[in-house]
């Protein structure tokens, strides 16, 4: 596989724009984790990208409709697994026991959470700090759909403090021209 493959089946699957804006963030900030351990960016970015894949067409099997189609597009189990260990585990039952595993959890909800706060934002992500994330994070009616425990819980299983996290997908976002 490869990303022009990938996007090429983002393309195919997703409409949304917004839905595409979500897998481009968690494509960044997976290529961004990727470069900082020193793992396969490529791999890493591809799983980001790919993570909602089947979200909008099939939202009540997400993410086990994935399994058929990133099959045939020639992605190895592994792949796979980390993609069906993101969310609903009730639906999948794999559990997040790779690297690239938690960090795609890690990188998943928070990455809404910080594209949401930065739209309030007059320079989008050069004017967002975790703190002022953090802060937000109390407030239960903004990005109401975002699930704070998810955010925390993806910390901790990837080891890091969460304000560094949150920082680092700040950092992540900055860069991407796309967003
Ligand atoms: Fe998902
Ligand atoms: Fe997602």
């Amino acid at each position: 596989m490869t990303p022009e493959k990938s996007y090429e089946l983002l393309d195919k699957y997703i409409e949304n724009p917004n839905l595409k804006k979500h897998c481009y963030c968690v494509e960044t900030s997976m290529k961004y984790y990727a470069k900082k351990l020193g793992e396969d960016e490529v791999r890493w970015g591809m799983a980001g990208l790919l993570h909602d894949l089947d979200w909008e067409k099939f939202p009540d099997t997400h993410p086990k409709t994935v399994i058929p189609i990133l099959e045939e597009a020639g992605f190895d189990k592994e792949f796979i697994d980390t993609i069906l260990s993101h969310s609903y585990p009730e639906r999948t039952n794999i559990p997040r026991e790779t690297t690239l595993a938690k960090y795609l959890f890690a990188c998943d909800e928070i990455t809404g959470f910080v594209t949401a706060y930065s739209l309030m934002k007059p320079g989008r992500f050069n004017d967002v700090e975790s703190k002022g994330v953090i802060k937000k994070m109390k407030d239960k009616a903004f990005a109401r759909a975002v699930n704070r425990d998810d955010i925390i819980k993806g910390a901790e299983e990837i080891g890091l403090d969460l304000s560094i996290h949150i920082q680092n997908i700040i950092e992540a976002l900055k860069t991407d021209p796309r967003l």
